[in-house]
């Protein structure tokens, strides 16, 4: 068995945490692993902010904007870090937005898998006011930038109770291509129906 293997069936999300957190120097190294996902010209398209202390209140702040509430939301408050994922869609001909959200996302994945196994306790959250404009706005996004959450982090809890995560039966989730006997054609049905409806004219 492989390390990877063993980190990613070992994982969870720790929805509670402690007070503890990592470093930016111990996330640096964290990161920068992370950050050698696949990318499709290596274009680089994404960042992450770190949010510590009462940047926390300031997010909380501009949830409560976007919602229409007063005050500030305690959400933020859940965590002592709290790592905003952000895309950061560069222009490009040859790989489009959906490409790059892609990296964006697989960094976070692979960032969380490795606070994970450094001991730290993770969940990514969102919520209906991720891409709002006062989120954005809170969190300087710039340009052609969308936030994709935050990735909660702090100490795992001891004596935590380990809740069971039911596995996934691979089976249902891998198969072969359709045989080509089975395919529906719309198109060319689509076709035929215009053509009888022109001949109908
Ligand atoms: C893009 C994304 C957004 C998520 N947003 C939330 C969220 O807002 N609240 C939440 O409780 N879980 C959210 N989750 C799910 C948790 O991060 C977590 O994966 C889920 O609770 C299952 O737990 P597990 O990872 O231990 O299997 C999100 C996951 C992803 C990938």
């Amino acid at each position: 068995m492989t390390g990877a293997l063993e980190a990613v069936r070992s994982r969870r999300s720790w929805s509670k945490v402690t007070d503890a957190a990592p470093t930016h120097a111990e996330l640096l190294t964290l990161v920068s692993a992370a950050g050698r996902v696949a990318d499709h010209s290596s274009m680089r398209p994404w960042r992450l902010i770190e949010l510590r202390g009462t940047d926390r209140d300031r997010l909380g702040r501009a949830i409560n904007k976007a919602t229409g509430d007063k005050g500030s939301s305690s959400k933020p408050l859940r965590a002592p870090l709290l790592i905003a994922v952000v895309a950061s869609y560069r222009k490009s001909d040859k790989v489009p937005r959906w490409e790059q959200e892609a990296v964006a996302s697989g960094v976070a994945h692979v960032l969380s898998l490795l606070l994970d196994e450094a001991g730290w306790g993770v969940i990514w959250r969102t919520g209906l006011y991720t891409r709002s404009k006062a989120v954005a706005k809170a969190h300087g996004l710039v340009g052609d930038e969308e936030l994709l959450g935050w990735l909660y982090v702090g100490g795992k809890p001891p004596r935590a109770r380990l809740g069971r995560r039911k596995g996934v039966d691979a089976r249902h989730h891998i198969s072969r291509m359709p045989r080509e006997a089975s395919i529906p054609e719309p198109k060319r049905a689509g076709k035929a129906k215009k053509k009888k409806a022109k001949r109908a004219e």
